[in-house]
């Protein structure tokens, strides 16, 4: 009567995926325990690691979870333990990892009534509160694990994607505060048409870069030409930090979701170890705390 789950960090966008791309992360997430309760509805009983809302209509595990159980109608209730280790905005789902484990976890406990995109499209209404806006980029990776793209929304429609062996991702986060809302704000409403050629011409590239193992290709189609040169200008030492990157032998760098987190792609683990150090050098050089985490994409 009793789940305790690991709801994983994601990195949504990589790159040239806006809004649509994302994947999901092993060494980083919250822990959560759920469990059954005689009393109905659902209850947020401890949140330990960040000061977030205890009411059940502000918090987003628990609007992600009222929305699954009022479509469940099962006969008892939930409560629902936080234990958050993603720093809320930060760039890598914190609020996403919420709004997802509550309703993986509570599926669990009713015997998996719902599928992973039902899941997704509960989780949705948690994110909703957070970021103003239903988009599923990283829930979907949350939930489904490994490489996902959003087809759509209205109807949820979510593709799982290949991941190629052996690729890892380094994360750093500059502990400076980004909000989704203003990072969203800043960007142009309309794109010249050259850049939104370049752009989905790497989306495409990159989908086919793992389908088919092609690191090559991969590196080549982690670019993106629409958002990162508006956003890139929020976060200190975003330039070098991805010239370094790449510089010690990443396939690629960008700005992970709405930021402050940058991500890098690697082909081996001591590639991605080698990127995170060269990534540490440069904010240990700043007043700027900070955080790394490698992680295989699996
Ligand atoms: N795709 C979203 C964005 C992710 O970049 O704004 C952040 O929640």
């Amino acid at each position: 009567n009793q789940i305790k789950i690991f709801s994983p960090a994601t990195v949504a966008n990589v790159s040239c995926g806006f809004d649509v791309l994302g994947f999901c992360l092993d060494t980083i997430g919250d822990d959560m325990v759920i469990r059954k309760t005689t009393e109905k509805g659902i209850r947020i009983s401890k949140i330990v690691g960040a000061d977030l809302p205890f009411e059940a209509d502000k918090n987003v595990a628990s609007v992600s979870a009222l929305a699954l159980y009022n479509d469940a109608q099962p006969d008892c209730g939930f409560e629902i333990d936080i234990y958050k280790n993603i720093k809320p905005g930060s760039g890598i789902g914190s609020s996403s990892a919420s709004a997802s484990g509550s309703v993986f976890a509570i599926n669990e406990l009713l015997g998996r009534p719902y599928n992973k995109t039902q899941l997704t499209q509960f989780a949705m209404k948690g994110e909703a509160i957070a970021s103003g806006c239903e988009h599923a980029d990283n829930i979907a990776p949350g939930i489904f694990g490994g490489f996902t793209l959003v087809k759509s929304t209205t109807p949820l429609q979510v593709l799982q994607l290949p991941t190629p062996d052996n690729l890892y991702a380094t994360i750093i986060h500059p502990q400076i505060e980004i909000k989704t809302s203003e990072a969203r704000a800043i960007l142009p409403k309309n794109i010249p048409l050259q850049n939104a050629i370049t752009q989905w011409s790497n989306v495409g590239s990159l989908v086919h870069a793992l389908h088919t193992n092609d690191y090559k290709l991969l590196s080549d189609s982690l670019n993106d030409v629409v958002v990162e040169p508006y956003r890139s200008q929020l976060i200190p030492h975003f330039d070098v930090v991805k010239a370094e990157a790449i510089k010690v032998g990443a396939l690629g760098a960008g700005i992970s979701g709405s930021g402050p987190s940058i991500f890098a792609l690697s082909k081996s683990k001591i590639t991605a170890e080698a990127v995170a150090e060269a990534m540490q050098n440069i904010y240990s050089k700043t007043d700027i705390s900070f955080n790394t985490y490698v992680s295989k994409i699996n």
